[in-house]
């Protein structure tokens, strides 16, 4: 056992004070919350994605973009290690989340997700339980916490995802399923942040949804970022430029292995992008 990941947290709070660091690969010199180095998975015998190197930044939004079976949700699967929840998927190479790698032996993945949450393409509430048990799920699989922390944070979840004021008066006792999608996907926003991760995982969070609540989520991913490092899959170019501050493009070419083309800042990448590929894609040539 390689430390006690079960009840330490995951590496050190993000802390941007300790910065200023060159990165090769990164940004304005930040360490990174979230290093993938060498990373390469596999669904059985067929590898879906391979050499992944990239840093999702503290306290910004990583988008990462790519056409249809390029391995998106596959990496980001990896980055909590939910990958390895699929009957004969595995993963190798290395995921430092504050610095320490998620895939070292003696690593506890219940606690990896924990600090490294995901909210998925479709909202998925518990349908049976209420609005407040489904905000409050993480922690009493946790155990440990009283009924009256239990509503302070339920609370604090619901405000901090923008639902509160819709479902205060009845979340108590309306069923999760009561909700329209776009109110399912904030819940399930407010689910992810009841357990206090510093990452947040969101693959097409926005893909079921109307516009309104679209924009009502990309606001919401907005006010979050101040607290927490996001990283999102997208197949909406404008969304990726909307709400992300780093953008990474994927493509798997012939061998249908995904590989990561071009990563940097949003900016560049949507208005000089240095390869060809990423160019052609994001200018609907293909994808
Ligand atoms: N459960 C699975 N079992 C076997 N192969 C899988 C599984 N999930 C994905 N794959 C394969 O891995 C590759 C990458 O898939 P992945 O779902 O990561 O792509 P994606 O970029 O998220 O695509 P999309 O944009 O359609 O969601 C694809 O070739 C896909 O067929
Ligand atoms: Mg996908």
């Amino acid at each position: 056992m390689i430390g006690d990941f079960s009840a330490a947290p995951l590496g050190p709070s993000i802390d941007r004070s300790s910065a200023e660091k060159p990165y090769a690969l990164a940004y304005d010199g930040r360490t990174p919350s979230v290093r993938v180095g060498g990373l390469n998975a596999w669904y059985g015998e067929r590898q879906a994605i391979a050499d992944v190197e990239l840093d999702v930044a503290p306290r910004q939004v990583t988008a990462i973009i790519g056409p249809s079976g390029c391995g998106k949700s596959t990496l980001i699967r990896c980055l909590n290690r939910m990958h390895e929840v699929t009957p004969g998927a595995h993963a190798a190479g290395s995921v430092e989340v504050n610095g320490v790698n998620i895939y070292d032996t003696g690593v506890d993945p219940v606690r990896v997700r924990r600090v490294v949450g995901m909210v998925f393409q479709k909202p998925n509430p518990f349908p049976m339980m209420t609005i407040y048990d489904n905000v409050v799920a993480g922690l009493l699989l946790q155990g440990g916490a009283h009924r009256r922390e239990l509503d302070e944070i339920g609370e604090r979840a619901l405000r901090q995802a923008a639902l509160w004021e819709e479902v205060k008066d009845h979340w108590k006792k309306a069923s999760g399923a009561s909700l329209s999608g776009g109110q399912q996907q904030r819940l399930c926003i407010a689910r992810t942040l009841a357990v206090r991760p510093d990452v947040i995982l969101m693959d097409e969070p926005c893909s079921a949804l109307d516009p309104i609540a679209t924009y009502r989520i990309e606001e919401l991913i907005g006010q979050l970022k101040r607290d927490y490092t996001i990283a999102i899959v997208t197949h909406n170019m404008q969304q990726a430029s909307r709400v992300s501050d780093f953008t990474a493009f994927m493509l798997a070419e012939e061998d249908r292995i995904g590989r990561l083309v071009e990563f940097g800042q949003t900016a560049r990448i949507f208005t000089n992008p240095s390869e060809r590929r990423t160019e052609d894609y994001i200018t609907g040539r293909f994808g």
